[in-house]
């Protein structure tokens, strides 16, 4: 029912804008924060190639708490600075990592994963949760995939 899939050589501007709107259209009336976390995992997957790994981590009662995802089985709770994600809910800030081995404390939940690039997702100037992308291409993340990401975080942050 919902095709999203573009050519190979979209530049990713017009990719993640795409993005955006598809997801703010697949969310738009919603109110079940679930749902719309899965159905955006399934779209960022559609939209975002050579990714091994999308989805949500959510800031529950103080640490992360794993969300709607695509992807192997992960690690269910990462305490807040810990790892990428862990590091970015902490500091509020997106996580562009070129090379996951190289980052200290990575946590490494599928072995195929080489860069990861996370994004926070702030609500009334709170982290609530953050997007986590795993590539197995190292310096696969460039800053229009951060960009791109942190637009669609903003644009999804109050239907979560
Ligand atoms: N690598 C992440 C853990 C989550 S998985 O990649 C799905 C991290 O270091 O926080």
């Amino acid at each position: 029912m919902f095709d999203f899939s573009l050519p190979a050589d979209t530049p990713d501007e017009e990719r993640y804008r795409e993005l955006v709107n598809a997801a703010d259209a697949l969310t738009d009336g919603e109110s079940d924060g679930v749902a719309n976390m899965a159905n955006l995992a399934a779209l960022i997957w559609s939209f975002v190639p050579d990714l091994n790994w999308a989805g949500f981590y959510r800031l529950v009662d103080g640490e992360l708490v794993l969300g709607p995802f695509i992807g192997r089985p992960a690690c269910i709770r990462i305490p807040l600075g810990q790892g990428v994600c862990g590091t970015a809910a902490a500091s509020g800030e997106t996580q562009l990592v070129a090379d996951v081995h190289a980052f200290p404390g990575h946590i490494a939940c599928d072995s195929a994963s080489e860069a990861e690039l996370v994004v926070p997702v702030i609500k009334d100037g709170q982290v609530v949760a953050v997007i986590d992308l795993d590539s197995p291409r190292k310096g696969r993340f460039k800053q229009a995939d951060a960009d791109g990401l942190e637009a669609l975080a903003s644009r999804i942050a109050a239907r979560i």
